[in-house]
């Protein structure tokens, strides 16, 4: 056993930690960064990126089958799901690969090992291939360990007819039938894109309806997509257990008080994720947790335990990476003893669902909770014309600002390429902007960012391609 002095160990290789260590390797702090399995983390593994893979590639051939409408018709798509999981392979271990080597070329030591905390700035390193345990010794430490699915009794993960996102992205066929439970953002995302090739969906909710913690008008836009393409949701409803019948789960689930049977050849677990704290001896070290199990950070990312910082879903929600590899870089500068601390005003979130969600910034209710008076612009893709040339019609954006100041509070977007529409509000707000900072700035045209020009000329009564809600 050795001891090693490092002024600065990251714990966790995901989107939380290996921008924390390229960046402390770029502000010269001698650093270390450990992870037990692959660099990356869920979000480049079994997350974010693999899954995007799956999504495009069965977008396409959805809008292929739906193309006819333009005078182009193929063939139903035949699906190489082999082929496709090579092709999404190979993109995952590129960028897995690159962040290796970025965090070494920046000149921080990555060392797969597992981690526990001995003490506030001791931490032991254990080794898979059984070589012995080493000891870290860091001024500064940060935990950037991540969250995991959560389970539901009944439903143990087998990853074959019981699977969670992890196994659902590795199905080797397109299931017959796949029932989700839990209408949120994953069940959602990998329950459509199964569906988009053939699979029937059943989405089992236990709210009164998908995406409750979205607006309603924006869950509808994609509720009624998953029912155009021919799939079932039940919400107000619990699976309670399953049975293996004929080849599929006969799930049970409670619906009103009542019991209904509903069988699937799949069934995707996909009811929210924890932190994972466990077997990091976080005690050792004296970090206090929430009651939730969440890391308790300040604006510097910094615990109640000086020298130790957290990062990414471990702190808490939103579970995004973008705001897991914002506070990375935050925290590396805070080591690295510049004055930054955490400010950002707002955290676009995107479900990649068909059509596409995106929101940044605050909702109407968000925005009235906090005392503002509100006006609301509201800009349909149903009468923008780039949206018509790419038959992509549904949906629309909504703009929410102050009534006034008239100061951009928030955007929401539901429709095509919402997840990239949506940079653009994200910078609007961050930089403080008004309505007419948007609705002035002239938007290249035919283009779907039209859409956000219009919805915020729409707030202040001054849209051109759609009535407006009341004169200045
Ligand atoms: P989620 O919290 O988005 O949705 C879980 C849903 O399951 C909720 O609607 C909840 O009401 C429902 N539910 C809970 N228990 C249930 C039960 N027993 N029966 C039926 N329904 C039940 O969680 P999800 O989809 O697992 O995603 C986890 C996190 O991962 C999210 O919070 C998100 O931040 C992150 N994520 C982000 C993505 C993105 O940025 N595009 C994509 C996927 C995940």
């Amino acid at each position: 056993m050795a001891t090693i002095k490092k002024t600065a160990l990251v714990i966790g290789a995901g989107t939380g930690g290996y921008p924390c260590a390229i960046r402390l390797g770029q502000l010269g702090v001698d650093a270390m960064l450990v992870e037990k399995a692959q660099p990356g983390g869920v979000c480049l593994n079994i997350g974010c990126i693999p899954s995007k893979a799956l999504i495009s590639a069965t977008k396409l051939a959805h809008k292929a089958q739906h193309a006819d409408t333009m005078g182009v018709s193929f063939g139903a798509p035949t699906v190489d799901m082999g082929k496709m999981q090579e092709w999404k392979g190979g993109i995952v271990r590129k960028l897995t690969t690159g962040v290796k080597g970025l965090v070494k070329g920046n000149g921080t030591e990555y060392r797969e090992a597992t981690a526990q905390f001995l003490g506030p700035k001791q931490v032991k390193l254990s080794y898979a291939d059984g070589k012995p345990d080493d000891i870290v010794e860091a001024e500064h430490i940060v935990v950037a360990t991540g969250s995991v699915p959560i389970n539901i009794p009944g439903f143990d993960i087998d990853q074959k007819r019981i699977v969670d996102s992890t196994g659902a992205l590795e199905l080797d066929h397109v299931p017959e039938s796949m029932l989700v439970i839990g209408g949120g953002y994953i069940g959602l995302e990998l329950g459509q894109t199964f569906q988009r090739v053939g699979t029937k969906l059943t989405v089992v909710e236990g709210l009164d309806r998908l995406l409750p913690a979205m607006d309603k008008d924006l869950a509808q836009v994609v509720t009624k997509q998953i029912k155009a393409d021919g799939g079932d949701i039940v919400t107000g409803a619990r699976a309670k257990g399953w049975t293996e019948r004929n080849g599929k789960a006969a799930v049970a689930v409670e619906v009103g008080g009542q019991i209904k049977e509903i069988e699937a050849e799949v069934v995707l677990v996909a009811v929210g994720r924890r932190p994972v704290t466990g077997g990091l001896a976080l005690d050792k070290a004296g970090v206090k947790l929430d009651d939730k199990g969440f890391i308790v950070v300040d604006e510097r990312q910094q615990t109640n335990v000086p020298g130790i910082y957290a990062t990414g879903d471990v702190v808490g929600q939103p579970m995004l990476a973008h705001k897991a590899s914002h506070e990375s870089e935050v925290v590396a500068e805070v080591i690295a003893g510049k004055k930054t601390i955490n400010d950002a005003r707002v955290i676009p979130a995107v479900v990649f669902t068909e059509p596409e969600i995106a929101t940044a910034g605050l909702s109407k209710a968000e925005a009235e909770a906090k005392g503002h008076k509100v006006n609301v612009g509201k800009f349909p893709f149903s009468v923008l014309g780039r949206a018509m040339a790419i038959d992509e019609t549904k949906g629309f954006v909504k703009v929410v600002i102050d009534a006034e100041d008239e100061r951009v509070l928030g955007v929401s977007i539901v429709g095509p390429e919402a997840s990239d529409l949506i940079a653009e509000a994200s910078l609007a707000i961050e930089m403080g902007a008004y309505a007419p900072d948007i609705g002035l700035t002239i938007h290249p045209h035919p283009t779907l960012s039209e859409a956000i020009m219009e919805a915020a000329k729409h707030a202040v009564g001054e849209a051109v391609h759609i009535q407006n809600p009341r004169k200045r």
